[in-house]
């Protein structure tokens, strides 16, 4: 039997506060002007005070489970991609999960940062394959906005984040017909953990080697917040990001003429659209959410999946590729018949 995994729903959540780039001109020394220039952002969303990562997630699984027509009960494994986690233990997959009031499934948490989604996709699909489990969800789901250094001092991070959840919820399937049943091709994940202080969150952590996980000192320093290489993320996202295309076509014996929608992960359009220069992509090929939503790390590619379905751009049968890179490193990529 040939078995595959199939996206059988989507569902994505966006709290409801839209944040400006004005709003953001006098807590980070900013302008509009240069955010726009810079990444193409030109607002995003931020949770309110009392929800979290798991509330949001919450809101994109119920989606997602309601365009699949599933039952919760369904389920039987969850998976959720997060960089920014309800608590340091346990994982916002088991805190989502009591608030599924699914009991006995077994909660993953995923933390693989921008790539996410694609790690959480593979892993999912290999259980798949393995005729393990039949219906998984993936949710990815990031609340950035009370993580973030929103002073003067963080301000090359501060402004390209967002908070936002998206989920899908993918289903075992017999394909007959390669070219075209949904399912999905293939996955394949890279990391590269020698570059793993280009892009991460220091503390609170036992190799600060304090007496404590976190002191005052560390606060004060502002280990806390993410901290960032732009520049050299920028050049390694756009160079790996264009191999993972690549790759996705070539290990499945198609050709860029054959793609027919492609997902980046959504960190900066300067990133996407040095991407489709090199590659010679028509702009129509690229489904792009970074304007409206900025960097929501895990959660920017079943975002950006689900809002293009509900627009009528991604039909069933088409090909399409979803390719990431973030902090790890870690980048990869899924080819899917949707
Ligand atoms: O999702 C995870 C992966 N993350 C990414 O892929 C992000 C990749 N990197 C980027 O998108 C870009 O590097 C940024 C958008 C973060 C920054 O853009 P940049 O063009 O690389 O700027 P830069 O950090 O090299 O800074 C250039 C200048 C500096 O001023 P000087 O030294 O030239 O006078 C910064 O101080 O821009 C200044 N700057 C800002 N000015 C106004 C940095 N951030 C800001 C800001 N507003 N928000």
């Amino acid at each position: 039997m040939n078995i595959r995994s199939k996206i059988i729903g989507t569902g994505s959540y966006l709290p409801s506060r839209t944040v400006f780039n004005k709003d953001l001109e006098d807590l980070l020394n900013t302008t509009d002007e240069w955010i726009q220039q810079r990444t193409g952002i030109t607002k995003r969303h931020w949770a309110s005070k009392d929800e979290t990562t798991s509330d949001l997630a919450l809101r994109a699984s119920e989606r997602a489970l309601e365009s699949s027509s599933l039952k919760k009960e369904d389920i039987d494994l969850l998976l959720v991609a997060t960089v920014t986690p309800d608590h340091e233990f346990p994982g916002t997959a088991c805190f989502l999960q009591g608030k599924m009031g699914i009991p006995g499934v077994p909660a993953i948490d995923v933390r693989q940062q921008c790539g996410g989604f694609i790690f959480a996709l593979s892993i999912a699909d290999q259980y798949i394959r393995t005729g393990t489990y039949k219906n998984i969800l993936i949710v990815c789901s990031e609340l950035h906005s009370r993580c973030l250094d929103l002073t003067p001092r963080g301000r090359n991070l501060s402004v390209i984040f967002g908070d936002g959840a998206g989920a899908v919820v993918l289903q075992a399937t017999e394909v007959k017909d390669r070219e075209s049943e949904s399912h999905i091709l293939s996955t394949k994940i890279h990391s590269d953990g020698a570059q793993a202080k280009e892009l991460w969150c220091p503390g609170p952590g036992l190799a600060l080697f304090g007496e404590e996980r976190m002191t005052k000192e560390m606060i004060n320093d502002g280990l806390q917040y993410p901290q960032m290489n732009g520049r050299a993320i920028f050049s390694h996202a756009v160079r790996t990001m264009s191999e993972s295309l690549i790759e996705s076509l070539t290990s499945n014996g198609k050709e860029l003429k054959d793609l027919e929608l492609a997902f980046f992960h959504q960190a900066n359009r300067r990133i996407s659209e040095a991407i489709g220069k090199n590659l010679e992509l028509d702009d129509s090929l690229i489904h792009s959410t970074v304007e409206i939503y900025g960097n929501t790390t895990s959660a920017t590619i079943p975002i950006g999946l689900d809002d293009a379905i509900r627009n009528g751009k991604l039909k069933q049968g088409m090909l399409i590729s979803n390719v990431a890179f973030g902090s790890g490193f870690t980048w990869g990529h899924s080819l899917i018949r949707y």
